[in-house]
């Protein structure tokens, strides 16, 4: 008896139906359980069982049987106890009744557009009855149904869920994969995957062989990449006519997708919640005596634009605002502020302690309030792992024995999911704080009260600036009624805004669909890369195209960096930043810090740029907190001061002070964390996609020659750059689109007066008043000249063109000749690596 390794075993069992129908000779005898399969050959050889092709008639007996033994298991699974109380809380909801409706929806027409409150069961249960309605069918399960989330973190849990539904283990019919982690085997007939991979699947498999339905979940979202993806998904269509696709909405926004499929029929599943109460800031002081002192006005969620949005709104709204709220609003006086602290007040900064009206109505809910789950819905995990450190501290609100206190956001672990469906013992009030994934993608049942801070965070861009910027940002009126509608799933509930009824009332009606609002460098190259054709054509079809002068920006940008050529298309450098899932300045830090053999530092520059900034500045201690950063500085850059901060961290943490280290140095713990493990990620993607080995010594060669590791910033970030003007004591910045712009007040660069080099290169810039600059590097001529621009063959005079916009000054014939001849030196190097 042979125990057959993995891929062989798969062999066997897809020709199962050959050899029991002709056995090969010496083959005695054949067993197989689910965990294994074992042959007795006379031999003990499995090299017979190459493969006899199986027919098409034995194919479908197979298929046939596998069904057959599916609907037996699911048959005792459901008259098991466990199996009948899942089967009762399957069919109580709202979209079970619908069943019959949805599947011949599905049956007779190629596109589908299903909506339905949250929580109703589209998720979890229309993928299911797809699946179940084709074992059952007499073709048997010859599906493949793929079933794209937004997120991460609702991929794995949902198909979990489903398997836990089924009586099954996941990665048996049902499976999931997200980048980098998937559980899916050879029985797998529902796929639950992120866009993105669904999308990157596209890249190998344009006409997605074998898979028989896709659903878009969660569309009403209108991400970039589901927008995206529809796009493709409406090209593909007429190739495939058996292939059915199912769009799922929560909100009744189905006839913009109905008309954008030709007028595909709408189910729309009918739910059902109980009332639910609102308080706005001027009720809530007024229900709990909350006072707005000035310290607590300048908080986070924004006090300074409510107060200015108080302003401009109708005269006779503006009668509703209690006046407490305006008088406090107004002793705070935000027109005395200086530019820089009116910018950052009006960034989104956790110390700053903005969360004192969450901790006293939490307090105030645990005192007085009937029993029933607490959902707090706040922009990120940053605040949310801020707030919960600050609320573990308080008397009421940290007891353990009275509240469980949890945390709900993309990047959890899936013990700590669990707990946050769970329904606590009697007693314990449970409280989530959550970013708005809560909002659609997960229900948590036993919620009565909600809390909704009124933002989220999500990225705007200003195409006339071409400045790109990712802030908390008011939600609109849709989102604000779909959170409060979180409360009333078991029973009444009541719902805290922590704004005034005039800011809900200037709120917009509709979020922005994503691909009007973020540049388009990413998407553009996703494109280029799927090969779909011409950028702006193919955006022209979207459900909502993006601006034109939005799109030329993004074609532009990609040009300049050197990831398309004139005519658009990809050179080498863009095809390998398709391979690297995050902004292509980033991509290509890391694909030249790989290849200089410097990555190290370099990794975390780039992991310390995807997350939010380590360094924080709380309002009352922010001379402390821009010397603490001012330590780590000394070659006037802010990204090589984020490499010093986390490599001290790292040393800390190894001897168990990286708290301490954090708490001294104003750094965040939880961005250390996630630096730390975004290192190992961008590693092991670089390592897939080839650019590294498996040897670290030599990857890490160069890693302390800080001009080299300028230039690989420089590379990066152009032409994200300004010169530096010396002035008699101080210098001013200019860019040549903006004219004069200003530091961000904590970057290392603000505090010296003379740098000794010509320009900056910069990360960011974000228009609040006047442009500031985030992050920024001080780089020296030649590394302009040599690194600044993408570095691909044709590509030369567009790019001294460029340059010599900002090199006019600089730019003798002689240093002309000499870029050309060095760059050219380069351009080969670059080839032969
Ligand atoms: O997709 P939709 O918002 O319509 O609902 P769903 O995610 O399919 O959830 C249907 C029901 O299953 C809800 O009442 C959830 O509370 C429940 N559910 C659960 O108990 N555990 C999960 N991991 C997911 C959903
Ligand atoms: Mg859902």
């Amino acid at each position: 008896e042979v125990i057959l390794p993995p891929g062989l075993r798969r062999r066997v069992d897809t020709h199962l139906g050959e050899y029991i129908s002709q056995k090969p000779k010496g083959m005695n005898a054949f067993s197989r359980s689910s965990s294994n399969c074992s042959i007795a050959t006379d031999e003990g050889l499995f090299e017979q069982l190459e493969p006899l092709p199986p027919s098409k008639a034995a194919m479908e007996k197979i298929i046939w049987r596998k069904s057959q033994q599916m609907q037996g298991e699911q048959l005792i699974w459901q008259q098991s106890p466990e199996g009948r109380k899942m089967m009762e809380f399957r069919s109580s909801l709202p979209a079970y009744k619908e069943k019959d409706a949805i599947l011949s929806a599905i049956l007779q027409n190629q596109v589908v557009i299903i909506s339905g409150e949250t929580g109703c069961g589209k998720t979890t249960q229309i993928p299911q009855f797809i699946l179940e309605s084709e074992i059952n069918s007499i073709r048997g399960a010859m599906c493949n149904i793929i079933c794209t989330q937004p997120r991460r973190i609702s991929a794995m849990s949902v198909s979990e869920r489903i398997a836990t539904e089924r009586g099954e283990k996941l990665g048996d019919t049902v499976g999931y994969k997200v980048r980098l982690e998937g559980m899916k085997g050879r029985d797998t007939h529902l796929l639950f995957c992120t866009t993105g991979i669904l999308l990157r699947r596209l890249l190998a498999d344009r006409n997605l062989k074998g898979v028989t339905h896709v659903i878009v979940d969660e569309i009403h979202e209108r991400g970039m990449n589901e927008d995206f993806l529809l796009i493709v998904l409406k090209d593909l269509l007429p190739r495939r006519p058996e292939l059915r696709l199912i769009l799922m909405s929560a909100t009744l926004d189905a006839e913009l997708f109905s008309s954008y499929f030709g007028g595909a029929p709408m189910v729309h599943i009918p739910g059902f919640t109980y009332p639910v109460r609102t308080h706005f800031l001027e009720n809530i002081m007024e229900r709990t005596g909350y006072q707005l002192t000035p310290y607590n006005q300048i908080d986070d969620y924004g006090m300074e634009k409510m107060w200015k949005m108080s302003k401009q709104a109708p005269r006779k709204r503006k009668s509703q605002i209690v006046s407490a709220v305006e008088e406090a609003l107004k002793a705070a006086d935000f027109k005395d502020y200086s530019a820089q602290t009116r910018e950052s007040l009006s960034c989104w900064n956790p110390d700053c302690l903005g969360f004192n009206l969450i901790e006293y109505l939490l307090c105030h809910i645990c005192e007085n309030e009937r029993p029933g789950a607490v959902l707090v819905f706040l922009t990120g995990w940053e605040d949310i792992s801020s707030l919960k450190e600050k609320l573990q501290g308080h008397p009421v609100v940290g007891d353990t024995s009275r509240v469980l206190l949890l945390a709900c956001h993309g990047s959890m672990a899936s013990e700590e999911q669990k707990l946050i469906f769970d329904k606590p013992e009697d007693g314990i009030r449970k409280i989530v704080l959550a970013t708005n994934i809560a909002e659609t993608s997960i229900t948590i049942n036993d919620v009565v009260f909600v809390i909704d801070c009124g933002k989220a965070k999500e990225t705007s861009y200003d195409a006339l600036n071409n400045t790109p910027c990712l802030l908390p940002s008011w939600i609109s009126k849709v989102s604000a009624q779909q959170r409060r509608g979180r409360a009333g799933r078991v029973q009444p509930g009541e719902c805290y805004r922590l704004y005034p009824r005039c800011v809900y009332d200037a709120f917009a009606d509709y979020q922005l669909p994503e691909i009007l609002r973020t540049p388009l460098q990413s998407l553009c190259l996703q494109i280029k890369s799927l090969k779909l054709g011409s950028i702006s054509e193919f955006l022209s079809r979207a459900l909502q195209s993006p601006e034109y002068l939005a799109v030329q920006n993004a074609i532009e940008y990609l040009k300049i960096i050197g990831a398309l050529d004139e005519t658009e298309n990809l050179t080498v450098l863009g095809r390998y930043l398709t391979m690297l899932p995050m902004e292509p300045k980033l991509g290509k830090m890391l694909i030249l810090g790989a290849i200089l053999n410097c990555l190290d530092p370099i990794l975390s520059v780039v992991a310390a740029l995807s997350v939010r900034d380590p360094f924080l500045t709380p309002m009352d201690k922010k001379d402390l907190a821009e010397a603490a950063k001012a330590q780590f500085s000394r070659d006037y850059s802010d990204h090589l001061a984020l490499v010093r901060a986390f490599e001290g961290w790292k040393v800390a943490d190894r001897d168990l002070a990286g708290y301490e280290y954090c708490w001294k140095n104003f750094l965040s713990v939880q961005s250390m964390k996630a630096i730390d493990s975004l290192r190992k990620e961008f590693y092991s993607l670089l390592k897939d996609i080839g650019l590294v080995d498996s040897n670290p010594v030599t990857y890490n060669t160069w890693s302390y020659d800080e001009h080299l590791l300028r230039a690989i910033i420089c590379y990066g970030l152009y032409p994200g750059i300004c010169s530096v003007v010396h002035n008699e004591k101080s210098f001013s910045l200019k860019t040549m689109e903006d004219g004069q712009v200003l530091l961000y007040s904590n970057s290392v660069n603000a505090r010296d007066s003379r740098i000794p080099y010509p320009w900056l290169v910069f990360n960011e810039k974000i228009k609040v008043n006047s442009i500031f600059l985030r992050d920024s590097t001080a780089v020296s001529d030649s590394v302009l000249l040599l690194f600044g621009g993408g570095i691909s063959k044709g590509d030369m005079d567009g790019h001294l063109k460029m340059l010599g916009g900002y090199l006019e000054f600089y730019m003798e014939p002689a240093t002309a000749e000499l870029y050309q001849s060095l760059k050219r030196e380069l351009e080969e190097f670059i080839q032969t690596k």
